[in-house]
Formats: C-alpha cells, structure tokens, sequence
C-alpha cells in the first residue's frame, strides 16, 4: 500500500486548513494509507518511512516558513526511504498560479532532497490578509490536488 504523508507549518491554521483538504482528497482514493502532521510535532524518522511526503507552508517574506525550511533540512540528514515529496503553500499577496515561496519551497526540495521525486507543480492557495481566511473556492483546489497527486503516483 502507498503511504502519503503530509507535513505542514501553519501560524494561524489556514496551512492547516489546506494540509487537512489535500488530505481528504488522497483519501478518496482507495487503498492509500496517509498522515498528517504539524512540522514542529511530527516524528521526522516516520516521516521518512513514507513514500511520498507532501509538505506545506505559508510565504513568510516571499519564502517558506523557517520551521518549514528547518525540516527540509533535517529531512536531508537523514536516510530517506520515501521516493516523492510534493508543495504546498498559503500565501496574501496578489494573485498567482503558483506563489514565489511554493516555487522556493520546490527548488529547495530539488536541491536538498536531490534523490527524491519533486512531484510538480506545487500547489498554491490565497488568503484574505495575514490571517485569512482562505479565499472563496480555493479550498476545493486543495482536495483535487491531493486527488491528482495520487494519480500522479500511481502512473509512475
Ligand atoms: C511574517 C509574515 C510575513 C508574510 N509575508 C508574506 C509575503 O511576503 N507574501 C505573501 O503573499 N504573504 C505573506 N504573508 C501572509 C502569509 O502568507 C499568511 O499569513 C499565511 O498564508 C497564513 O497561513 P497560516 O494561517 O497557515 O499561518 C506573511 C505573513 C507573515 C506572518
């Protein structure tokens, strides 16, 4: 079975929010065990049993959170058993397809991470503000893409 986990930062829960929708929809997919964890509390030694690791955080300054960044590279310590990871990210600025710290988030992956699969694109989802909430139809982006990162993998 393939075991997706997905890991995400979050200050005032709408990364949280968007990590809880990309997970629904990877479980509406049959036959997929998944997880999800705040990135300061999960054990990263069970993250790296997965297969994919999906990894999610808000634009801070035009960049991926620090703890986010913190993770990555804790991640590239270890011995990694998983095969993929894929991005996501919040962001308030002005309307993008995929915002610049998702971007930076992907080469960050590609970099440290450079055995692994960057499934791609990344996922971007707007606020309102600093503190959201999600903007009106971006929630239903995060179940398709979790949906479609499952197809993704299975057609590897
Ligand atoms: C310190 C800080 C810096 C931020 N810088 C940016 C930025 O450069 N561009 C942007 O689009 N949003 C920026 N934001 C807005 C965040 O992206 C927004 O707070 C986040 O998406 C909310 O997610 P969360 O509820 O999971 O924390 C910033 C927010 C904070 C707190």
């Amino acid at each position: 079975m393939e075991k997706v986990f997905v890991v995400y930062d979050s200050k005032y829960g709408n990364t949280k929010l968007a990590a809880e929708n990309i997970l629904e929809g990877i479980r509406e997919v049959e036959g997929i065990e998944t997880a999800i964890g705040y990135v300061k509390d999960v054990d990263i030694r069970k993250v790296a049993d997965f297969d994919t690791i999906v990894l999610g955080a808000p634009n801070h300054m035009g960049r991926p959170s620090q703890a986010m960044k913190k993770f990555v590279n804790r991640l590239a310590e270890l011995d990694l058993k998983s095969k993929n990871v894929a991005v996501f990210g919040t962001y308030a600025g002005k309307i993008r397809t995929v915002d610049r710290a998702v971007k930076k988030l992907g080469k960050m992956v590609e970099k440290k991470l450079s055995n692994l699969n960057l499934v791609s694109p990344g996922l971007s989802i707007r606020v309102n503000g600093i503190r959201g909430p999600i903007v009106e139809g971006e929630l239903s982006k995060c179940v398709d893409f979790g949906k479609k990162l499952v197809g993704q993998l299975r057609s590897q």
